[in-house]
Parts: structure tokens; sequence; C-alpha cells
């Protein structure tokens, strides 16, 4: 249930160039890919938002994984094992799991929730086959070095979709790649979700700061990113 968590850092260590992984025990004990928590940084009034990069049930831990930004994500680094963190969610909607022949397409730290939705396909055997995409070898993270794409995701993705029979794609990263990775899929008539980030200030659906026109039932209409989001089919998004 989304409320307000305190939570204990777990650990919290240096995993690529100016990356972090957070791992964070508390008593929330549901979440799943897609969702993202809002923290609450004292030195800023409104939370930042960051996807769960994994959860596990049994000890209640989360991971997120965080790039330096600003000042909020320079507070987050500055915290230490038993810091106590103050945050909410899980927000938003999830990727639905469907039995297809599944490609996770993670542009830079776009990566984080298709981590966790990789374990999540994986343990229902869910066939699956990541990619990720680093401007610089020494940004590339553990976990998404399977299939590395030295720069752009976008390079060669045609020829991955054919040569892996690819019929669902699930893409989070820069919005201008979520809009090529989406025509594409259009282009190729495959179905395709895209996890959308935008700059939120309250997290549930209130302050409407976060919306993005829709394609609903012939009519455009506004969503809510946090709320509604941040999982959208590629095709009801109005590509600005
Ligand atoms: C649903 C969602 C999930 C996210 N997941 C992750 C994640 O897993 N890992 C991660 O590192 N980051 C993630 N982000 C982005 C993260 O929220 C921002 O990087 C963070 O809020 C920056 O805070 P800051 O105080 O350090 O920087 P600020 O001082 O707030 O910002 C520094 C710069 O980054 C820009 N910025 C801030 N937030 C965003 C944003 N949401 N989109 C684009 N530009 C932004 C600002 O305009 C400014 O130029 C996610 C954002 C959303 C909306
Ligand atoms: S951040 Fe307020 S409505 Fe989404």
């Amino acid at each position: 249930m989304r409320k307000d968590y305190t939570g204990t850092i777990k650990s919290i260590k240096n995993i690529a160039l100016n990356t972090y992984e957070m791992k964070i025990t508390s008593e929330l004990n549901e979440a799943h890919s897609g969702q993202f928590i809002s923290i609450l940084c004292p030195n800023k009034t409104l939370r930042r938002p960051f996807s769960i990069s994994n959860f596990d049930a049994e000890t209640k831990t989360l991971t997120v994984l965080f790039k330096l930004k600003g000042e909020g994500t320079q507070y987050l680094k500055s915290l230490n094992e038993g810091s106590k963190i103050k945050f909410l969610g899980p927000n938003g909607n999830r990727f639905s799991l469907e039995n297809r022949n599944c490609l996770l397409v993670g542009a830079g730290i776009g990566i984080a929730p298709m981590l966790f939705l990789k374990k999540e396909l994986s343990e229902r055997e869910i066939k699956n086959y990541l990619i990720s995409g680093f401007k610089e070898e020494n940004e590339i993270i553990q976990g998404s070095d399977e299939n590395v794409i030295g720069g752009s995701v976008l390079d060669n993705l045609e020829n991955i979709i054919k040569e892996k029979k690819i019929d669902l794609i699930y893409a989070c990263g820069p919005t201008i790649v979520l809009k090529k990775i989406a025509q594409i899929a259009a282009d190729m008539k495959i179905k395709c979700y895209v996890a959308m980030e935008r700059v939120m200030a309250c997290s549930i659906g209130v302050c409407r700061g976060c919306v993005i026109r829709l394609h609903k039932g012939g009519e455009i209409v506004y969503g809510s990113v946090c709320q509604d989001g941040p999982v959208f089919k590629g095709s009801e998004v109005v590509w600005e």
C-alpha cells in the first residue's frame, strides 16, 4: 500500500561513474517493477522520484539506483549504512507481465526498472532479452552488462527485434529515446510499453505537474506520469 515509510539504509555503494546503488529496509512489503518511490531529501522541499530496481519481500529490502544530478542526489550520496530515510511509495502503476518474447531496453539510468522487470519475468519463466546503452564504458552498471550496446540502444534495434523474434518491448530512458523506440515498435507492429519520466512535485496525482497527453478512444486526454503511469503503451503517448 502506498504510504510514508521511514527506512534504514542497508548499504550504499558506488557502482559506476556518478552512479550509486542504495538498499533500503522498511515496513514496505510489496512492490513491482515499474513502480517508484519518492524520497524526501531534507535539503529539498519536493521529494525525488526513483524507480524500484529490485525488491526482496523476505527481507523487505528495496533497491534504487541513482545517478548524481543536483542537491537531492548529493544528499543521498552522503548517507551511510544505518542512516534513516523517509520515502513515499510504492507509487505509480506497474509493468504488465505478458508471456511473449520480450525485449527489455534500458537507456542510461533507465536500466534501473528493467533489472527488476527482468527478475519478475524470469521468475515466471517468460523469455526475455535485456539490452542497455551507456554513453561511456565507466557508466556501465553491473547486472546490465550482458548485452551492453556501446552508445545508443537504438543502434541495431530493428535487427535485434528480428533476430530474437521479439513481439513485446519494454523500455525506459530519456523521452527522445522512448519516442524512437515507440516509433520503431509501431512500424514493426510490435507491442511496446514505455516507463516515462517527468519532473515531479507531489508524486500522487494532485499537482498535475507531471501530466502528458495521451490518445484515448479517439480523443486526446491528459494523464499524470506519477499516478496513471509511469508505464504507458508506446502507442497511447502523444509524442511531442
Ligand atoms: C518515475 C521516475 C523514476 C525515476 N527513476 C530514477 C532512477 O531510478 N534513478 C535515477 O538516477 N533517477 C531517476 N529519476 C530521475 C530523478 O528523480 C532525478 O534525477 C532526481 O529527482 C534529481 O534530483 P536532484 O535534487 O539531485 O537534482 P535537481 O537539482 O532536482 O535536478 C538537477 C537537474 O536534473 C533535472 N531533472 C530533475 N528531475 C528530472 C526528471 N525527472 N527528468 C528529467 N530531468 C530531471 C533538473 O531539471 C535539473 O536540470 C526518475 C524520475 C522519475 C519521474
Ligand atoms: S507529480 Fe503531482 S500530479 Fe504527478
